[in-house]
């Protein structure tokens, strides 16, 4: 969704390079009794989302996971415990801890299964917040295989025909590599749009657009709202009935059953808020086919895609994942914006941890 508004400038960002983020948010969660090799993880999802563009999952979020570890909502430092494994599968429990961390050991399990069986999948319960989900695929399609990563979240979407918020934003994010071309990254939410971006417009001071949210009457809710409640909702991907709100409310269900329900952690409307539980799943190309072969097809695929006359007013069309490698290109060598409050709250709280600032 081209939400151009949205994005950070010279006016509301400061620009920092990547690597004096990283050591930021890792000295900051570090600063809390974040074990070094977990304050890492974080460091490494959280630039990567603030990288690629979605400015909702970024750095900026550091204070806020320092501030539910000092709250005692997170349990810090964490293990990351496997209840039942086989060959192909795990339940793990995230022990309360960071979600980011539990995600990330989730994922590699899945890919050292899928290097031995071809497939792997996990389900994380006792989880919390993990992020731009579009980050565990990424770890898959770096070993040449297909990822998948999903997330369950408390109630803020309504069902389609519902008036009150029972299930999630639910995200799904699926990556596929390809040879010469931009890999496949699809990482979206199953609301019209991530909750987030309600609190980015509420920050930046501008409207939502119609589609995003409804009062329980039904009418349009324009003004970005900070809470969560019984009286307005975030409608699901589609919106309308004729617009196929069905199918996003039944994809978000579909997040809620394998994170929540096959975990044992919770479906949306019995999670408390920054409660997340969280699945992931490799498969290794190489058990099929021959995964040079593989990517040419995908080349093939996308150079397609991109071949497609746009629309009048339409640049071009794009394949997912275009977007964020945008952003990462520019970002990489002209630094990270970072929005002003966020920049000052992220100098603020290592001053006040005394721990190294960077920024
Ligand atoms: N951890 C959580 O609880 C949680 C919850 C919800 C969302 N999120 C994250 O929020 C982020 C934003 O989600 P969103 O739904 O607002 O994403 P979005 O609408 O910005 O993008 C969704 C996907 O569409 C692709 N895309 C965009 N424009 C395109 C075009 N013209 N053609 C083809 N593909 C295009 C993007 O590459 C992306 O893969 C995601 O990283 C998601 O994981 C996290």
């Amino acid at each position: 969704m081209a939400l151009d508004y949205l994005k950070l400038n010279d006016s509301n960002s400061v620009r920092v390079p990547k690597e004096d983020l990283h050591k930021q948010v890792s000295a900051i969660l570090q600063g809390v009794g974040t074990p070094e090799p977990h304050a890492e993880i974080v460091a490494k999802v959280l630039v990567s989302s603030s990288l690629r563009g979605v400015e909702t999952h970024g750095v900026g979020n550091a204070v806020r996971y320092a501030e539910s570890i000092e709250s005692g909502e997170y349990t810090v430092p964490q293990t990351v415990e496997t209840i039942t494994e086989t060959d192909t599968t795990a339940l793990l429990s995230c022990g309360n801890g960071l979600g980011f961390v539990a995600a990330h050991q989730g994922m590699e399990m899945s890919i050292a299964k899928a290097r031995e069986f071809g497939i792997g999948m996990t389900t994380i319960k006792d989880g919390h917040h993990i992020g731009m989900v579009g980050y565990y695929p990424m770890m898959a399609v770096a070993e040449d295989m297909i990822g998948m990563a999903m997330t369950n979240a408390s109630r803020a979407v309504r069902p389609a025909l519902g008036a009150r918020p029972r299930v999630g934003t639910n995200p799904i994010a699926f990556g596929a590599p390809a040879g010469e071309e931009r890999d496949f990254i699809f990482d979206m939410a199953t609301s019209t749009i991530a909750s987030g971006k309600i609190a980015l417009a509420k920050r930046l001071g501008v409207q939502m657009p119609v589609g995003w949210a409804v009062t329980a009457e039904g009418e349009p809710l324009r003004e970005p709202r900070g809470d969560r409640g019984e009286d307005w909702a975030m409608n699901p991907l589609g919106g309308t009935r004729e617009q196929g709100a069905h199918k996003g409310y039944g994809l978000g269900l579909v997040v809620d059953i394998l994170c929540g329900v096959l975990s044992g952690g919770g479906f949306g409307a019995q999670l408390s808020g920054g409660e997340n539980m969280t699945w992931t799943m490799a498969i290794d190309i190489s058990k099929f086919r021959d995964v040079d072969e593989f990517k040419a097809m995908m080349d093939d695929m996308v150079r397609e895609l991109h071949a497609t006359p746009a629309l009048p007013g339409e640049e071009g069309v794009l394949v997912a994942g275009d977007p964020e490698a945008d952003f990462e290109d520019d970002r990489t060598v002209n630094g990270v914006p970072v929005e002003n409050g966020q920049y000052d709250e992220m100098r603020q709280k290592a001053i006040q941890l005394g721990v190294e600032v960077f920024i």
